[in-house]
């Protein structure tokens, strides 16, 4: 089915955060928690997909996250979140975790993907009105990817999950 909607590119609503990594980031082991840099994650791809849509939007789900490396007091945290695919009202979000060391050099310390509605004030889902623009390969690939992560999406939740 062809998508008549104008379309927005990736580029459009990319988004790149940074953080610096406080005491209060850390837990008993002295490393990040995860579920602040869940957090950071969260604001960051929200803000992406809050561009490419121009609605207010929510979260319905978050997954494939692996924490590839800890992370420790003065590392600076980058995120880079993209938009990898866009339906009737929801779109899906990767957001790129890394350590950048001091010579520039980014490290992988996470992978996430996270789908967000567009919704009403009420709360009701809403039709997102921009496609998206895919330009270059691995923009086509996350696009295919994404097609069987929500097909695995509908399963768990058919199945209870
Ligand atoms: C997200 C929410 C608005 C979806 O409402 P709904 O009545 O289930 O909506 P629908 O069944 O019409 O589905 C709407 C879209 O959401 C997608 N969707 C619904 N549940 C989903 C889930 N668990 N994961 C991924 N996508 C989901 C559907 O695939 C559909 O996408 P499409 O239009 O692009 O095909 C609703 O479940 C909700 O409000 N959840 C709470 C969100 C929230 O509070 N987030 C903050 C967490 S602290």
């Amino acid at each position: 089915m062809t998508d008549e909607r104008p379309k927005r590119t990736v580029e459009y609503s990319q988004v790149e955060n940074l953080h610096v990594i406080r005491h209060e980031d850390l837990n008993g082991t002295g490393r990040l928690y995860g579920g602040r840099l869940l957090s950071w994650i969260d604001e960051t791809a929200a803000t992406c997909a809050q561009r490419h849509t121009g609605l207010e939007i929510t979260t319905a789900s978050i997954d494939n996250l692996t924490f590839k490396r800890g992370a420790y007091v003065n590392d600076i945290v980058v995120l880079v979140a993209r938009v990898t695919y866009v339906g009737k009202t929801s779109c899906e979000v990767r957001v790129d975790s890394y350590v950048e060391d001091n010579e520039g050099y980014r490290h992988v310390i996470n992978h996430a993907y996270l789908t967000y509605v567009a919704i009403t004030r009420e709360g009701r889902a809403i039709p997102i009105p921009y496609g998206l623009e895919l330009t270059k390969e691995n923009e086509k690939m996350e696009w295919e990817g994404a097609i069987l992560r929500r097909e695995n999406r509908k399963n768990r939740t058919s199945q209870g999950f």
